[in-house]
């Protein structure tokens, strides 16, 4: 299969409405769409890349109202939600109408629904007519891509079309919130922090040690944002053994706030917001130079930083 790479949206509207999965640009990361209606689309996606099918996927919405097409009650919590971060990298879920195929939450009774935030995006989803489910464009287990470019390396030749955007401004995948409940539960942290919903909802908690997420969000039990060497996090870049840079200082990579004095393939960080934003291309980054030992400097787990130390607590599991 020939992949297309396009900037319009009309040309890469019509493969959805063939029934092709496209590549899309969004402010989190890229996802690969298929209309949220047509079962044929939404198991090619399972296919191209190769996800386990009780991973469910997040439907992606241009306008407030396609919400009651997707969901049998809008609750209190989820108004909430909506009024104050919609659109944005941020994700509810709730308890979705029997018209959606059951594959798209595989198998849940409930419904993940997010509004992009980039306008290209939205209009993308717009000119298709439809809401789109769509996972992260990676091939799974593989980091999230957040250029188009990782999207071509990962899905050329097993898509039909890549819808060239800007670079994901925020680097990591949204804020899953579980608004069936009267009481939220967030079950993937992302931009929109924890403290910030806890100015709405005082009782929502989180840890990235809590194993009830994993019953409740399927894809946070798989292993993910993984790049191919190990990576192993540290407290101060001085942990980097100096007899392994000495030995393997080719194949060592570092990333972080802290600079590190050994020259090996590093990226420093102004923040926590910048690290996010980096992190993803820097673990592909390493993989195409073939580095097997990557170290990354973890961060207080506060704002978007507890979302970055999810991401890379995820990335060192073995
Ligand atoms: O930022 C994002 O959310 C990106 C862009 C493309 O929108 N998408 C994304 O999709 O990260 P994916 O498939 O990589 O992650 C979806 C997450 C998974 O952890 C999945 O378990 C959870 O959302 N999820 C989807 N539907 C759910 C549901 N009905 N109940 C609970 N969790 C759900
Ligand atoms: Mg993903």
């Amino acid at each position: 299969m020939k992949t297309v790479v396009t900037s319009s949206i009309k040309k890469a509207a019509k493969y959805i409405l063939a029934g092709e999965p496209v590549g899309f640009p969004t402010e989190t990361v890229y996802g690969l769409a298929a209309n949220v209606f047509d079962e044929g689309a939404i198991e090619k996606i399972f296919k191209i890349k190769n996800r386990p099918i009780d991973n469910p996927l997040i439907v992606h919405i241009s306008n407030l109202n396609q919400i009651s097409q997707l969901a049998k009650k809008i609750t209190i919590s989820a108004e909430i939600v909506i009024e104050r971060f919609f659109p944005g990298p941020v994700t509810i879920v709730l308890k979705k109408n029997e018209i959606i195929p059951d594959t798209v939450s595989a198998g849940l009774d409930t419904i993940a629904i997010r509004m992009p935030e980039l306008e290209l995006s939205r209009n993308f989803i717009q000119e298709c007519g439809v809401p789109l489910a769509a996972p992260s464009a990676n091939l799974s287990g593989k980091p999230s891509p957040t250029k188009w470019q990782h999207v071509y390396n990962d899905l050329n030749g097993l898509v039909s079309c890549i819808l060239k955007g800007p670079k994901s401004n925020v680097g990591i995948e949204s804020t899953v919130i579980d608004c069936t409940v009267n009481k939220p539960r967030l079950l993937r942290p992302g931009k929109i922090s924890l403290q910030e919903l806890r100015n709405i909802f005082p009782d929502i908690t989180f840890s990235n040690s809590d194993k009830f997420r994993i019953h409740h969000s399927p894809g946070m039990k798989y292993r993910h944002y993984s790049p191919t060497g190990k990576v192993f996090l540290i407290d101060e870049p001085s942990e980097i053994p100096a007899d392994l840079v000495k030995k393997y200082y080719k194949e060592m990579a570092y990333i972080g706030i802290t600079d590190v004095k050994y020259r090996i393939k590093k990226n420093i960080l102004s923040g926590e917001e910048e690290y996010s934003h980096y992190l993803f291309n820097f673990f592909r980054d390493c993989d195409k130079k073939n580095i097997k030992f990557i170290y990354c400097q973890k961060v207080k787990e506060e704002g978007i930083g507890l979302a970055l130390m999810n991401r890379l607590i995820k990335a060192a599991r073995d």
